[in-house]
């Protein structure tokens, strides 16, 4: 690595679309992941966005809510511990110089590169009830390294599902990098933080999609009324069969929440038919609470002072801003315009 991009200083920067409310899933997998690397004095600066411009690549027909979502989005990232002092909260779409570098990076993006990303023809399956042929849809990782590097972004924590991204926004700085002869851009990695498993009210991944979510807006009864009838050790039909912890959802929720104590009282109760799942819910629910009640609180408190939500959006989309023009003005200047 040459002596300049070693210079370059630890930039984090990650974004989630507005697609609707947060759950539990989210929650474990990447807004703790945020709140420690917030923290974490060896990144100089952490951004964090709404990438509500990546949200219209595929819900363009469908527009009506993304405002209320990115607000929303911010309200719980802000309520489970991101902090607006430690790292730039933003949206996308208030920085539009985002927009300009896409265009910029578009100019040496071979459209080959773009069609090969596994994301493209997958999505377009799978959303097959949608018309993805579109130029947007099919820039959508550059938009995504155009969101990155404009911070001069270093890391890039994310889930396995966008290294494939990253690794196509590698190459694009590459190719910028050496056509003109410059190591204005760094080379973004991903960060791959922990991802424990967080399974669905009824076993399968929690997903919006599958109606098995606790979502981070839920209260206390609402998550109550979801636990009591989740679904357990499909063996364990009667109340004197003995269970299996490992194959339990259940379970996988006290991993999160419940002390070694507590945790071996239920294997031990489970597994000898001398605890039944009603009061092993009960238990969990305790503990799950003691965890997430000061989160809800601090949401609820959110959600009645918009205007919070307000200001700190609008100082982090200037702050960003700011950044982003003295980067945009660099590769500007690169490109002659
Ligand atoms: N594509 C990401 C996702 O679906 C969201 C995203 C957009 C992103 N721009 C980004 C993530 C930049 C990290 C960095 O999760
Ligand atoms: Fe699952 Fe708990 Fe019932 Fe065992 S006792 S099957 S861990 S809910």
């Amino acid at each position: 690595m040459s002596e300049t991009a070693q210079n370059h200083k630890k930039v984090i920067v990650s974004g989630m679309r507005p697609t609707g409310y947060l759950h539990l899933g989210h929650f474990h997998g990447v807004i703790e992941n945020w709140v420690q690397l917030q923290q974490d004095s060896q990144y100089s600066f952490k951004f964090f966005f709404v990438a509500d411009w990546h949200s219209l690549t595929t819900e363009y027909a469908n527009t009506a809510q993304i405002k209320d979502f990115s607000k929303e989005l911010i309200i719980d990232w802000l309520a489970y511990g991101v902090d607006p002092q430690k790292a730039t909260i933003f949206v996308q779409s208030a920085v539009p110089e985002h927009a300009e570098l896409h265009l910029l990076l578009s100019m040496i993006t071979p459209v080959s590169w773009l069609e090969r990303v596994p994301s493209y023809k997958d999505l377009q399956k799978e959303l097959k009830g949608k018309d993805l042929s579109t130029y947007g849809f099919l820039g959508y990782p550059l938009l995504q390294t155009a969101d990155v590097a404009i911070y001069n972004a270093t890391h890039i924590p994310v889930g396995q599902d966008q290294v494939a991204h990253i690794e196509f926004s590698r190459e694009v700085v590459r190719r910028f990098n050496h056509i003109y002869q410059t190591e204005l851009l760094p080379e973004p990695q991903p960060v791959l933080t922990n991802f424990p498993k967080v399974p669905g009210l009824d076993g399968r991944k929690m997903s919006k999609s599958y109606n098995n979510s606790i979502y981070l807006k839920d209260s206390e009864d609402e998550a109550s009324k979801k636990i009591m009838p989740m679904m357990t050790d499909p063996a364990r039909v009667r109340r004197t069969d003995p269970g299996n912890p490992e194959v339990c959802p259940v379970f996988d929720y006290h991993k999160l929440y419940s002390s070694d104590e507590n945790k071996n009282e239920v294997i031990q109760g489970c597994t000898t038919a001398g605890m039944g799942c009603v009061d092993c819910k009960k238990m969990l629910l305790k503990n799950m609470n003691e965890t997430l009640n000061p989160f809800r609180e601090k949401r609820r408190e959110l959600e009645g002072q918009p205007q919070i939500v307000d200001d700190v959006i609008q100082a982090g989309n200037q702050t960003a801003r700011q950044v982003a023009q003295e980067n945009l003005q660099k590769v500007r200047d690169v490109f002659h315009v």
